[in-house]
């Protein structure tokens, strides 16, 4: 197929691109490299753009012949969005909604969307299935739901297949090392635990460790970004128009903030000094998916199953690219 991968160039988007690739489709990357990198995309791929430029995607999305979008592009920081709800708005929704007139202009009806555990807000039930009540606490949770909304809407109105894929925390890098998560700055606590490693920061401060929780820590269901990447490429498989498919990604099993930094210290060899401070406002204590429904309808079963398998492709990628991708100074 001829895909337009919006957000090519970001964490997630990136490591889809090169799935994509290596499955024979014709992709190109949409991004306009304000928090992605140039050099996450293979050569040729990348068209520098903003999302809410609706007039450049329609003559991109007739030119290419594109047949369907996945739609990376977006903030994704909780902090962030609570400091900034402008910034979500504008970019998570506004945007959004000019790429998706574009595509009604060039007669794309087929797209996969980035969707998030923050549109659950503090769930009830742990693990969370896709019938939990989606009530998000903070804007970029209520970014996403508000797209959710309205492609439900847009394939009962138009005939549109999608996809929203709810990811749970997304982690690890590819396994050929040339891809990896880079943020600036940083706030994803693996990228953070394995900077301590390489000597960057000093310690890792803990958020908390008085939760309801075994060690005391937050629990989250951390995914690998390639099984993120392939339920992509099965999703792209099984839309149908006038219908859509909503699925957590996540493998199940839970591991605390405790077990993450001992993880880190296994793969690495190295120090990692540790300090607890203060909770981290707006952490639930525990984040666990029931990704059943993905298993089942896109036959996915993530490959990366425990979090050391995780933890060590981060690792190769920021040993390997200890400035990562070094673009930012
Ligand atoms: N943490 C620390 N110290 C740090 C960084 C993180 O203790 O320096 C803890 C957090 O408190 C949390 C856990 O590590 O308990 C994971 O934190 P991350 O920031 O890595 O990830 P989040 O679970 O906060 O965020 C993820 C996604 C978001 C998404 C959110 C929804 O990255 O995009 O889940 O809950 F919105």
């Amino acid at each position: 197929m001829h895909i337009l991968v919006t957000g090519g160039a970001g964490y997630v988007g990136s490591h889809a691109v090169r799935l994509l690739l290596e499955s024979g489709h014709e992709v190109w990357a949409y991004d306009n490299l304000s928090r992605g990198h140039r050099q996450a995309v293979p050569d040729g791929r990348l068209i520098e753009g903003e999302v809410a430029d609706e007039g450049q995607l329609v003559e991109i999305l007739k030119e290419k012949r594109i047949e369907a979008v996945m739609h990376f592009a977006a903030f994704a920081e909780v902090g962030e969005s609570m400091q900034h709800p402008d910034r979500y708005y504008r970019n998570n929704v506004v945007a959004t909604l000019a790429l998706l007139e574009a595509m009604r202009a060039a007669e794309v009806g087929r797209i996969v969307f980035s969707s998030t555990t923050a549109t659950y807000g503090e769930p009830a039930t742990i693990p969370i299935t896709e019938k939990e009540e989606q009530q998000p606490i903070n804007p970029y949770g209520f970014s996403k739901l508000v797209i959710e909304k309205a492609l439900a809407d847009y394939a009962r109105a138009y005939g549109w297949g999608y996809a929203a894929l709810r990811y749970f925390n997304a982690a690890g890098a590819s396994p050929s090392g040339e891809i990896g998560e880079d943020h600036d700055p940083e706030s994803h606590l693996i990228p953070i635990v394995l900077q301590v490693a390489l000597g960057q920061r000093d310690q890792i401060s803990i958020f908390g460790d008085d939760y309801s929780t075994p060690d005391g820590t937050c629990i989250r269901d951390y995914v690998h970004i390639d099984d993120l990447g392939s339920a992509h490429l099965l999703a792209l498989d099984k839309l149908q128009s006038g219908q859509g498919l909503c699925l957590n990604l996540g493998t199940g099993r839970g591991t605390s903030v405790r077990e993450v930094i001992d993880a880190c210290r296994r793969i690495s060899g190295r120090d990692i000094p540790e300090q607890t401070v203060a909770r981290r406002p707006g952490d639930p204590p525990e984040l666990v998916a029931d990704s059943s429904l993905a298993q089942s309808v896109l036959n996915w079963t993530p490959q990366y199953t425990d979090i050391d398998s995780i933890v060590d492709t981060a690792w190769n990628w920021h040993e390997s690219h200890p400035r990562g991708y070094g673009d930012r100074d």
